[in-house]
């Protein structure tokens, strides 16, 4: 299997899972628990039906949608993950130059491996930055002060990891940041030498947006969940999510809001977007799928707040029931990270343009001309 027999996201999937060492490549994938919740962040999307129109005159369709004040020229953007440059030497940067090519939002992580000022003097279109409260108070100033300074649009902050979801693949393989190859997991390394040659001779694994402040994940490994465990604020509360907004001044998101009442506090506290995301599943087990929830949300806070849907999205149709339902656009990490696994800037390019190409074929395919037209009257629940 090559990047030319990869028409979907699930055919990335499959790659990535024959490319990776199996530690890195579950890390990707893998969620809490029982992983119900991130299988149903995607079956959600077949509980309910989209109607078309016919004879629309579809010749010119318009997929523009605004989110936080940037138009987009797609209503689907990339969502911030960690790490990227384990998964392939090109990490961040070929991620970046996607969302740019296709003209959409892409964030990154406090845990990115490339900084916040390459990525601002590189990209010129919609950037946001992941920001996850430390107990180190110096260290959250000094994120909200480097974006400022590098011009990032958008600060998102992720509301759902006030401890680690119980990531139980991660636990059995034993994977950290940076790997640390133990007796067991160093056969799924060997066995794949391309990564390992790629890793070990390329530029040095780091988290430049962490390292003045800490030491974890640059050369002391780390699991995932000890770091956040450890590093982040548990009294993180609405005040304090309230101060960042006010501290950072600019368009502000905050990731990973389920319920109503929540969203109704987002508007409240000034945010100028939610995330309606279960963190794709790694958090919260038994948590409700974004998809699910989007109709209540929209009900009470559309049109006082963008409303992205993250998390599942894995087609075009996905794209446009989210729409239908209330969202303002759609998001998503793995959709992209597969494929980024799978055949670095090559690969996120391809899934991305087969998802734009899969959102205009389905737009015209339904008989719409732009995604306002995307509206309740076009679904059916089962
Ligand atoms: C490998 C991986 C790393 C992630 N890292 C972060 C992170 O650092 N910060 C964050 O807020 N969300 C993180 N997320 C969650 C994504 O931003 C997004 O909410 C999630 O991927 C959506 O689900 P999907 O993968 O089904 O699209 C991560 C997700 C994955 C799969």
């Amino acid at each position: 299997m090559q990047l030319s027999d990869c028409h979907n996201v699930e055919d990335f999937r499959r790659l990535a899972k024959a490319r990776l060492p199996s530690p890195i490549f579950n890390y990707i994938d893998g969620a809490a628990d029982d992983e119900r919740t991130k299988d149903r962040n995607t079956s959600a999307f077949d509980d309910c039906d989209l109607v078309p129109n016919v004879l629309a005159g579809v010749s010119d369709i318009d997929m523009d949608v605004t989110v936080m004040g940037k138009p987009i020229t797609m209503p689907l953007m990339l969502s911030p993950t960690a790490l990227q440059r384990l998964f392939h030497w090109q990490g961040e940067r070929a991620v970046a130059a996607t969302a740019q090519t296709f003209g959409t939002w892409f964030g990154i992580s406090s845990l990115a491996t490339v900084s916040i000022e390459e990525i601002g003097e590189t990209i010129s279109s919609p950037k946001m930055f992941q920001l996850y409260i430390h107990k180190d108070k110096g260290l959250n100033r000094s994120m909200i002060e480097r974006c400022k300074a590098a011009k990032f649009d958008a600060i998102a902050l992720t509301v759902d990891t006030i401890v680690s979801g119980n990531r139980e693949r991660c636990l059995r393989s034993g994977f950290t940041s940076p790997p640390r190859f133990t007796p067991s997991s160093v056969l799924s390394y060997a066995i794949h030498p391309m990564w390992a040659l790629n890793y070990l001779f390329r530029e040095k694994f780091a988290l430049p947006n962490l390292q003045t402040h800490v030491d974890a994940g640059t050369n002391v490994a780390v699991s995932v969940a000890e770091y956040f465990n450890t590093m982040l604020d548990t009294s993180m509360d609405w005040a304090m999510a309230e101060k960042v907004r006010s501290d950072w001044g600019g368009e502000f998101c905050l990731k990973g809001i389920m319920s109503v009442e929540d969203a109704r506090r987002a508007v409240d506290i000034g945010a100028t977007a939610i995330m309606v995301s279960n963190h794709g599943g790694r958090q919260l087990d038994g948590s409700r799928a974004p998809f699910d929830q989007i109709s209540e949300i929209a009900d009470a806070v559309g049109g006082k707040i963008d409303i992205i849907c993250d998390g599942g999205v894995r087609r075009g149709s996905h794209v446009l029931k989210a729409i239908a339902a209330g969202a303002t656009a759609c998001s998503g990490g793995r959709l992209y990270l597969y494929a980024l696994a799978a055949a670095g800037e090559a690969g996120v390019q391809r899934v991305v343009g087969k998802l734009r190409d899969e959102i205009e074929r389905d737009m015209k395919l339904m008989g719409v001309r732009s995604v306002s037209e995307l509206d309740a009257s076009k679904l059916r629940w089962r």
